[in-house]
């Protein structure tokens, strides 16, 4: 009889009376009634097969172990009434097997690959092939497959070419610092990876390709942590001839157009928050959406008190910003103790609470807030009884800061950051420039590349911390997604620009030359903005690390702890570079 090979999650009911063959591995062994059921899975599935005692092949199923390889082929039919499994696509049938080939053996795993129980997470990298195998990350890399193809079909149904730029590169300026590549034919001369591919494809709009996108790798050498990779994933875009407008309704539509057709969700249309209205409502420029909870400004409610840290912070024009913590009047003062713990960690210098009790109301300054103030604190943060009010008082951004991380830390404590509901929205009117808190210089709040708004270059040799930029991010649930700009396609006001940051006409003739002079060249307007994927992908699947959406992730040491990389190579090597090995090799952690 003909069989037809299957993956494990094809076979239905229809498919009774049919010899099948599969492969794949066993995930799960258990004898009943004299005979062997096996689990066998592969990508698409699990589906369960039978050996009888009077086959041929039943020895050779009895010595079969957890994540063995094996082709088996047999009669599909139906389960016996009762002993269907509901729960899988295949539950209806199984297969009496007629014929088992071992394909190969496999090694007790270090941990269970039929289950999503928890395993500690440098084991999990160290046998990723194994960790790759279990449900949720196979979920979770195919979900990215689709993200990545929804998304670049969505581009290219809109007119935009996929364009690979290189990974040698010069430094492209993104805030961190460049992972460099040695040149053995150059010694002494470094590549610099790309930290995002900005001013290349800054130079394909000049090179007239118009509409760009790019699945692109980007590599920075930074502070790792549960939403940053050394390594990670840019959907890239960029195009000429655009607005801010049409930049946003563009990135917009993808997202859109990806969450329908991935995840089956109709999202509405996002909204749009000023960089200085984010922080003043929610102390954050990646404000969480998914939950109001929005900070109040009080300094006007302890206007002439006399609590010397309430008085010296109205006087020297801080801000008094209160929060609301639905149920919190059942904290004890040793929850309330932990809390002020906490928010000193996140910065504020202490806290004030106000616990609202049904039997009345207690405060860690009770002696300085009077019935009067309490009405107020009430009426402005819609705290009811039962209620807490914390408060925050500092200078203005470092009291928006503290209560920003504290309201999301509230949020979380309440259940109101659900992982099911997704809250984009856009922060727009970013300032240009920051101030360096190491150099006391104005630096790029972003990258130099980003156009000031209309009418701010007044302001360059005035008050450039005050000019607002073309520049926006895309947020999603209290991260940010991605970023982007109008650029600046000007060559004198790049030059401006580069002057203004403190460089040398040598310095940006030698970082910089070669792009001025690109934009001397007719130059386009042109914008555009990068989504990180890694990021996409980890809400929309709702996990909390991206490293469990990516396949090969370094661990939080910025180690690949399956391939052991970095580590030390041949001092042969390194002369060739043209190198010497000064510090001591660091043992691997
Ligand atoms: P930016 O630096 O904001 O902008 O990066 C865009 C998006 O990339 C993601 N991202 C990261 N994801 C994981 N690990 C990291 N270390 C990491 N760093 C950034 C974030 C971020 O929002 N060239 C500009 C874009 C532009 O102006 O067009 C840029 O790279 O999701």
């Amino acid at each position: 009889m003909v069989s037809v090979q299957h993956s494990c999650g094809a076979l239905r009911a229809d498919d009774v009376g049919s010899t099948a063959e599969l492969s794949g591995w066993v995930n799960r062994r258990r004898a009943h009634g004299g005979l062997i059921f096996i689990d066998v899975r592969d990508r698409d599935g699990i589906t369960q097969i039978v050996f009888d005692p009077q086959h041929a092949s039943f020895s050779e199923a009895e010595k079969l172990r957890n994540e063995d390889v094996i082709r088996v082929r047999g009669q599909v039919r139906h389960r016996p009434a009762g002993t269907e499994n509901a729960k899988l696509a295949t539950g209806d049938i199984e297969v009496g097997v007629e014929h088992l080939e071992v394909l190969n053996r496999s090694l007790v795993p270090p941990f269970q690959v039929n289950s999503d129980e928890d395993v500690d997470e440098n084991l999990r990298l160290e046998y990723r092939y194994l960790d790759l195998r279990r449900p949720r990350l196979q979920r979770n890399i195919a979900i990215r497959h689709k993200i990545v193809k929804a998304l670049r079909d969505f581009f290219d149904d809109r007119g935009f070419l996929e364009i690979e730029t290189p990974m040698l590169i010069k430094s492209t300026p993104e805030g961190a610092r460049d992972y460099l590549v040695p040149s053995r034919v150059h010694n002494g001369s470094f590549y610099a990876l790309p930290q995002s591919p900005q001013i290349l494809k800054q130079i394909l709009m000049i090179s007239g390709f118009g509409r760009y996108m790019q699945i692109a790798r980007c590599m920075r050498d930074e502070d790792l942590r549960a939403d940053r990779q050394p390594e990670f994933t840019q959907i890239d875009v960029e195009m000429s001839f655009a607005t801010q407008e049409d930049v946003l309704e563009l990135m917009e539509s993808g997202i859109r157009h990806t969450w329908k057709r991935v995840l089956d969700v109709d999202l509405q249309t996002f909204p749009r928050l000023s960089h200085a209205e984010a922080l003043s409502r929610f102390g954050s420029d990646k404000p969480d959406l998914r939950f109001g909870l929005e900070l109040q400004h009080v300094n006007d409610v302890f206007a002439g008190t006399e609590f010397v840290v309430f008085k010296s912070v109205i006087d020297s024009k801080g801000a008094i910003v209160a929060l609301r913590y639905p149920g919190g009047a059942s904290l004890s003062r040793r929850d309330f103790d932990a809390l002020t713990e906490l928010a000193k960690q996140n910065g504020a210098k202490g806290m004030v609470w106000i616990a609202l009790g049904a039997d009345g109301v207690k405060s860690s300054a009770a002696k300085f807030i009077d019935e009067a103030a309490i009405a107020k604190l009430r009426e402005r943060t819609q705290a009811e009884t039962g209620d807490a009010i914390l408060l925050f008082a500092d200078a203005r951004d470092a009291s928006l800061a503290v209560a920003g991380k504290m309201r999301n830390e509230i949020g979380e404590r309440c259940g109101l950051r659900d992982p099911q509901k997704f809250a984009f929205a856009w922060v727009t009117d970013f300032p240009l420039f920051e101030n360096d808190e190491e150099t006391g210089q104005p630096a790029p709040a972003h990258h130099p590349f980003t156009a000031p708004g209309e009418g701010q270059w007044d302001l360059i040799d005035s008050d450039p911390l005050a000019m607002r930029a073309q520049h926006y991010d895309m947020v999603l649930n209290g991260f940010e997604l991605g970023s982007g700009s109008i650029r600046i396609h000007k060559p004198e006001f790049q030059r401006k620009i580069f002057a203004m940051l403190g460089m040398t006409q040598e310095q940006i003739e030698e970082r910089f030359g070669f792009f001025i002079r690109a934009l001397d060249y007719g130059a386009p307007p042109h914008g555009g903005m990068a989504l990180g994927i890694d990021r996409i992908v980890m809400l929309a699947v709702g996990e909390t690390s991206i490293r469990d959406v990516i396949a090969f992730p370094k661990n939080q040491m910025a180690r690949d702890v399956m391939m052991n990389a970095p580590t030390p190579v041949p001092p042969r090597l390194v002369r060739d570079l043209g190198l010497q090995v000064t510090a001591p090799s660091v043992s691997p952690a």
